[in-house]
């Protein structure tokens, strides 16, 4: 899994970029498509399945769990579905490696099993809270043991789940899917509520598999007791990882690139409103859709970016594009002040902090709050930064060193390969000068 051997890279000052960008798949689709597909009746394909460590993780759960899962070529999975109640006891712990998504909903999956089950993560995902699943599954009758709210998580399986109303204190997709997992299992009705609108995906996909489900922007509504049917999934490549050749285009003189065929569900793309208040030039084109979510190519040219008061409603909507904001922010002119985003302090690093301190490694001033930042705009410099383990970090510092006045050496950026294998390819291939050590 990540992290097993040290990589370092460095970023170099490079442009113009040009070109066609392909992004992986969508990590959040993978990762239900792989769930759904096993527990449903008949065979699934998924065509454009992320090859990340995290999506890998979850479909080595499922075989785990007794799901024959045939990986062909180029993100083609086959899953043989062994309908809701055909899982199996694992002999032994299930490791989700550094994903929170795949932890934190399958501990809802697995809380409805007739067996025991424990969830394992890396030393990121170890430190990242639980409670927040545990604690309204614990309402629905499950029984599940955490070291402190931490994982290991030990789910108790042979529990009678009931449905229950349940209103989410910080919105979070992760949360409510965990949930109607459970729910697929439970008596009556589960109901989630949200306080701001967060990604449909599980919703969606629930309906494309046969499952009756009420559904609105903050709001989801199932019962237990059907059975999921066997289907196709194309997976849209993935906006967050987009987001990252969008501010590089945006910060870069002369740049001009093209994203093909990317998700465009509008809980995953406050970055492009936000870049836009920002004067970033962004075009879509060739809207359509595929398995069901909006998708289109995004077209970015370099456009001078200024700073921004972040409406607080686009946060939600763009939680995991936070380190590529911080970048757009540092290469913009004036102030960009982020308040509302406490929850990028328990993601895979705590990002205000990993961003803070990276940035001001580089000689950008950034001023750090519990829920936010303001960051001046002005030069980056050259220097070392730490990218916390942490993917997004990563590559929002090799966006960075583009526009730097030097070299940005990035440290331990193994993870990448969570989200985004060959990010490092398809960066060089438009025109960074990414180079990377193994030590
Ligand atoms: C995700 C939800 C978000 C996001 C994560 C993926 C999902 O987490 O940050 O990368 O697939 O449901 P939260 O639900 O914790 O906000």
């Amino acid at each position: 899994m990540s992290g097993a051997q040290r990589v370092d890279w460095t970023s170099r000052p490079a442009g113009p970029l040009n070109g066609v960008v392909r992004v992986p798949g969508d990590k959040s689709v993978s990762h239900r498509a792989m769930m759904l597909g096993a527990i449903a009746e008949g065979v699934s394909h998924i065509h454009g399945f992320l090859e990340g460590e995290d999506t890998r993780a979850t479909a080595a759960v499922m075989q785990q769990l007794g799901v024959r899962i045939d990986a062909l070529a180029g993100g083609e999975r086959v899953v043989h579905g062994v309908g809701l109640h055909g899982l199996r006891a694992a002999a032994g712990a299930l490791d989700c490696g550094n994903a929170g998504t795949g932890m934190r909903l399958l501990t809802g999956l697995l809380a409805g099993q007739a067996f025991d089950s424990t969830l394992v993560g890396d030393e990121s995902l170890s430190k990242r809270p639980m409670r927040r699943v545990t604690d309204p599954l614990a309402q629905m009758g499950a029984r599940i043991e955490s070291d402190g709210g931490l994982p290991p998580l030990r789910v108790h399986g042979g529990q009678r789940l009931h449905g229950i109303r349940y209103t989410l204190p910080v919105a979070s997709a992760q949360v409510k899917s965990a949930l109607l997992l459970a729910g697929l299992y439970a008596q009556g009705d589960t109901e989630v509520i949200e306080p701001h609108p967060t990604r449909d995906y599980t919703e969606r996909m629930l309906a494309a598999f046969g499952w009756p489900i009420e559904f609105s922007p903050g709001r989801a509504r199932l019962s237990g007791g059907h059975a999921l049917r066997a289907t196709e999934v194309r997976v849209p490549a993935d906006f967050s990882s987009a987001a990252f050749f969008l501010v590089a285009g945006s910060i870069v003189p002369g740049a001009e690139l093209r994203l093909p065929a990317v998700g465009l569900n509008p809980r995953r793309t406050g970055l492009l409103q936000a870049l836009r208040l920002m004067g970033a030039d962004i075009r879509v084109e060739n809207e359509g859709e595929s398995g069901g979510e909006p998708v289109g190519d995004l077209v970015v040219r370099h456009a001078p970016l200024r700073g921004i008061e972040l409406p607080e409603a686009l946060v939600p909507d763009m939680i995991d594009e936070f380190p590529a904001l911080f970048v757009a922010a540092a290469a913009a002119e004036g102030a960009t002040v982020v308040s509302g985003a406490a929850e990028l302090r328990v993601k895979e690093s705590d990002r205000l902090a990993s961003m803070a301190a990276g940035l001001q490694a580089l000689g950008v001033n950034v001023e750090e709050r519990p829920d936010g930042a303001t960051i001046h705009g002005g030069p980056i410099g050259s220097g070392t930064i730490d990218s916390h383990g942490d993917h997004r970090i990563a590559m929002s510092f090799a966006v960075a060193g583009l526009i730097a006045q030097g070299p940005v050496r990035i440290g331990d950026c193994a993870n990448v390969a969570t989200s985004f294998p060959g990010f490092m390819e398809l960066a060089n291939g438009c025109g960074f000068d990414l180079g990377g050590v193994a030590l």
